[in-house]
């Protein structure tokens, strides 16, 4: 696989310096400055939080703990790369991989943090801000000109077939950790353990994560971003909820399972599996042309569809949509753009840059695009019982099953998330 991936990997460089090349012709620049970025350490204190290099760094270079570093990219040189690596017996200092994309680039191991000197018309790409009153000043140029940005933005929603292939090799490593959770939610162990289980069986550490794993045993698995892990099991097992990915080369994974415990009701059992198969049937929707607000709105039928079906909605699967209560069950969007971030960019923008934001019925939204082939999204229906939005409920006609409800309530939710690449044909699922 390495030999094609390096292959995949030069011809993705390739391509985007043509694209950077023409972007600079129609924006006028001579030079484009790329800054990885830079952790502050906490107030007051010697100790930094974790650091991630900015989005389009990463784009080009799969440093993810670059710091300090500037990629160039200018009409006619080879790519420069100044990487900072100081000279400091406190840490390894960062070395160049044995791989082939480095021979693609201009490379300068810089040991003090400098920003590089440029001439013209210049845009300054990254967290440049930060550099102001530090030792070392921005470069000239201007800092993320918003037009420069989106269309920068633009070119990271369609993946290389590179990226597509990291993706899946990510998935391809999540899934392990989400088998290793499975096993350990068996074997009735705390959400903590769930998480090492996890973090073990996936090969990575906690701070290498796409984003911070949410295990959520029974009524955490109705907090959407739950963010503890509870040292001790339960003494009831309702349900588990883990959403949780893994990078490669930086690109993210994102997968939720959710699984049914031997206390839970034997209708959340069915409720799990009604939700893997709405989860494959708007799978199967995915081809080029397809509107994924559309999409979403598919979803909120079909949970309809389900909440009546199983006896939570005693009324029409239209009504429960139409009067918000499908809504009060699964408060978030069908799901958004996958890439370098685990929420990528431009997922609320036209193709030509003009902001295409969420409805305001759907707020939580993050994708509004029109899928096109080397799109990467994630579909994840969820239904959910939190109290703090069934509550207000309670005191309305609306014909809610809450006998049902409140022997639901311990289990959380549901949420089911798979990763998928929009292909000329229709869709690749990269969630083994
Ligand atoms: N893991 C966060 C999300 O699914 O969007
Ligand atoms: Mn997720
Ligand atoms: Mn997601």
């Amino acid at each position: 696989m390495s030999e094609t991936l390096n292959r995949l990997q030069q011809a993705h460089i390739n391509q985007l310096l043509d694209t950077y090349r023409t972007l600079m012709q129609q924006h006028g620049l001579d030079a484009i400055a790329l800054y990885s970025g830079h952790a502050a350490p906490h107030y007051g204190d010697d100790q930094f939080p974790e650091f991630q290099a900015a989005g389009h760094f990463l784009h080009w270079v799969p440093l993810l703990e670059a710091q300090h570093s500037w990629l160039i990219i200018t009409p006619v040189d080879r790519p420069r790369l100044m990487l900072h690596a100081p000279t400091d017996f406190w840490h390894l200092s960062p070395e160049l991989p044995d791989e082939p994309w480095v021979s693609e680039f201009d490379i300068e191991l810089v040991s003090e943090a400098a920003a590089p000197s440029l001439s013209g018309k210049v845009a300054l790409i990254g967290n440049v801000e930060a550099l102001q009153g530090s030792p070392v000043a921005p470069p000239h140029g201007e800092a993320n000109p918003p037009t420069l940005v989106s269309a920068l933005d633009e070119l990271r929603m369609h993946k290389s077939t590179y990226e597509i292939t990291c993706l899946r090799e990510a998935n391809r490593l999540a899934k392990a950790g989400h088998e290793a959770a499975q096993a350990a939610f068996a074997g009735a162990s705390a959400e903590l353990d769930i998480q090492l289980a996890y973090l073990g069986a996936s090969r990575q550490r906690e701070s290498h994560v796409p984003y911070d794993n949410i295990v959520g045993l029974n009524q955490h698995a109705g907090v959407l971003h739950y963010q503890h892990y509870d040292l001790h099991s339960p003494g009831k097992r309702y349900s588990l909820l883990v959403d949780a990915g893994r990078r490669f080369r930086g690109y993210c994974a994102d997968i939720t399972r959710t699984w049914a415990g031997p206390d839970a009701p034997a209708t959340f059992g069915d409720l799990i599996d009604a939700m893997h198969a709405l989860k494959d049937r708007l799978i199967a929707d995915i081809a080029p042309g397809v509107d994924y607000l559309g999409l979403h709105q598919t979803m909120h039928r079909q949970l309809g569809e389900i909440l009546v079906s199983h006896d939570l909605y005693r009324g029409t699967a239209e009504a429960c949509v139409e009067s918000g209560v499908t809504r009060a069950f699964c408060p978030h969007g069908l799901g958004h753009s996958l890439g370098i971030q685990v929420h990528d960019v431009a997922g609320l923008q036209t193709p030509s840059g003009e902001p295409a934001p969420a409805p305001e019925t759907h707020p939580a939204l993050r994708l509004t695009r029109t899928l096109t082939p080397g799109m990467v999204v994630t579909i994840e229906p969820g239904l959910y019982f939190i109290p703090m939005l069934l509550s207000p409920l309670r005191d309305t006609d609306a014909p809610i099953n809450w006998a049902l409800v409140d022997q639901l309530m311990p289990c959380g939710g549901i949420r089911i998330e798979d990763n998928i690449a929009v292909t000329e044909q229709g869709f690749d699922n990269l969630t083994p």
